[in-house]
């Protein structure tokens, strides 16, 4: 059935990608036009063409505490997607402004805040300095929680364009051709998803009574590979074996130490997924949902798909 939905954050990276997913699926769909946007023509542009596609735009400002009650009273469901990694933006405690706004509405049948990465419950004991993303999405989650709003947390895993496009190395997104550098031995599984699956997925729950107040984990399973799997993967599309070194784990640590803070927060995130494993070193249990259990006709793209846009 067709549902209202508000996309906040719909300009960006992930959010462009909810727009066209809740489209798709036939859903009522209003992104936020911020004000504060200015004259970012492309921002502008791309508002645009989602309105020629059939979105709704809503006009409304994290400081209008007003204009976001009155937005969020158009629909049923919330998802924003509002930015969260070091390297472009992060805004993640910008929610509570829109959690304010969805409690003060009162209308909203299910929030999904801008997750879409590692189980944030899962990192308390995460390092410093990248464990600021986990802490933020947590206050949200604890605002959320205690203003009685319904909601569904994305745990998206790696989003393939950062993770699969560089092999698993941190500050590379296209695979070599000639060498490749191993976190530690390799052979830590990680989970990686397609960003328009992560988007199809998203929208293909959000009036499932089965994801209501649960974690909904993405872990298409042809796609959790370890990094040397990956790189087994792009090495047979292109025919050829990759010269291969390693780093540490306490060479990676050190290393770390002279980058600027937000390489560091980043890096922090390498580090808990690639040496750590810590996307796939639990079971999902009664509080989460996996997705392609719920949704098995979805067909999502595989890792080597993924790569053969590459060649
Ligand atoms: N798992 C992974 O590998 C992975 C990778 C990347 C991101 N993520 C997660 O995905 C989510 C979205 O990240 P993204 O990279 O898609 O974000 P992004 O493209 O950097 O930004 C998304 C949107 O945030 C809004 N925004 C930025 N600054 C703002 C401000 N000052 N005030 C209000 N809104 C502002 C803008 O939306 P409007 O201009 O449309 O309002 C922008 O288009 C985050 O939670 C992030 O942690 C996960």
């Amino acid at each position: 059935m067709a549902c209202k939905v508000l996309i906040v954050g719909g300009t960006g990276y992930l959010g462009k990608r909810l727009v066209k997913a809740s489209l798709a699926q036939g859903h009522i769909t209003y992104v936020l036009h911020r004000p504060e946007i200015g004259v970012d023509i492309e921002k502008v542009q791309m508002l645009l063409s989602f309105k020629e596609q059939g979105a709704c735009l809503v006009q409304g400002s994290f400081n209008d505490h007003q204009s976001l009650v009155d937005a969020v009273k158009l629909v049923d469901v919330v998802i924003c997607a509002i930015s969260g990694v070091h390297i472009r933006s992060h805004h993640i405690l910008l929610q509570l402004k829109l959690v304010e706004a969805i409690k003060e509405a009162g209308n909203v049948k299910r929030f999904l805040p801008s997750e879409f990465g590692t189980d944030p419950a899962r990192m308390a004991n995460a390092m410093e300095p990248g464990r600021v993303t986990f802490d933020d999405k947590m206050v949200v989650r604890k605002a959320i929680e205690d203003a009685g709003i319904p909601f569904t947390y994305v745990s998206a895993n790696c989003f393939a364009g950062y993770f699969v496009g560089g092999l698993c190395q941190p500050g590379r997104i296209t695979p070599s051709r000639e060498s490749v550098i191993l976190l530690g031995d390799g052979n830590q599984k990680a989970i990686y998803v397609d960003e328009d699956d992560i988007a199809m997925y998203t929208i293909k729950t959000i009036d499932d009574p089965r994801t209501l107040n649960k974690t909904f984990y993405l872990r298409p399973p042809a796609n959790i590979l370890s990094q040397r799997e990956v790189i087994g993967i792009w090495e047979k599309l292109i025919g050829k074996v990759l010269e291969k070194s390693t780093i540490s784990k306490e060479e990676f640590l050190i290393a770390m130490k002279s980058q600027d803070y937000a390489e560091q927060v980043g890096l922090t995130h390498y580090y808990h997924v690639c040496y750590e494993g810590c996307l796939t070193n639990f079971n999902i249990g009664d509080e989460g949902e996996e997705a392609s259990k719920l949704y098995p006709e979805i067909k999502y793209t595989t890792v080597e798909e993924y790569l053969k846009r590459y060649l």
